[in-house]
């Protein structure tokens, strides 16, 4: 099966959204993928909902919305008014999982928990029945750019175990450090769906780039 792939827009050039949007539109790309961080989760701030708004309006690609702020759930109305299709939630920044999950999927939105990598799999036990998705970080995150972390494949591999015992139907997403070099690794350990920030956006050939990573 070929791997879904999910351009992140963090790598995006911020002064001529249109055209790096129309040309994911162009792509094989299968979702667009938001980082919304709020300088307190995370050490960065990126683009909040006035932004993506305009975004949302240009982009044909379901989009991917990746929450990197405490509190997420406040937030669940203002990403279900983007039309977003997921929205990932992080592990270490939602007190009660579980009712945010209940909340988005209630909202019309697919839920996904993310986990930062130094947070194991074996914590998503109690809730894996319950949600669409699980993105693991390659990286710490804040930030595109950064190298790969290896022990996300162990992780991509335990996911895979764990989602296959508890017969969920939950599809595995990774994020950070994904390329050429660590693509294929990702997609034979497990991973459903690469996310893609600097990869694509710094390739020379974007298009390209995103149906090579696909064709891994
Ligand atoms: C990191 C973000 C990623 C980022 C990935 O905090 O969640 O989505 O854009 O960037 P690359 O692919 O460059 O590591
Ligand atoms: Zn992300």
């Amino acid at each position: 099966m070929k791997p879904m792939i999910a351009p992140s827009l963090l790598s995006a050039n911020f002064a001529d959204l249109r055209t790096d949007i129309e040309m994911i539109n162009r792509s094989e790309a299968d979702w667009l993928h938001l980082d919304i961080m709020d300088g307190v989760f995370v050490p960065n701030i990126s683009f909040g909902f006035p932004v993506l708004k305009y975004v949302a309006e240009l982009c044909e690609k379901p989009l991917d919305a990746h929450l990197m702020i405490v509190e997420p759930g406040k937030f669940i109305h203002e990403v279900q008014a983007l039309g977003a299709m997921m929205m990932n939630v992080h592990y270490e920044a939602c007190t009660h999982l579980h009712r945010t999950i209940q909340q988005i999927k209630e909202a019309g939105m697919k839920a996904g928990v993310t986990l930062n990598p130094a947070t194991p799999v074996v914590m998503l036990e109690d809730i894996i029945g319950e949600v669409d998705m699980v993105l693991l970080m390659g990286v710490n995150p804040g930030f595109g750019g950064q190298k790969f972390i290896k022990h996300t494949l162990d992780k991509v591999r335990d996911l895979r175990e764990l989602i296959s015992r508890s017969a969920s139907t939950a599809l595995i997403e990774v994020d950070g450090g994904v390329n050429m070099e660590t693509g294929k690794g990702l997609i034979e350990a497990g991973a459903d769906i690469l996310v893609a920030g600097n990869a694509v956006f710094k390739a020379d050939n974007p298009i390209n780039m995103i149906r090579f990573l696909k064709n891994l």
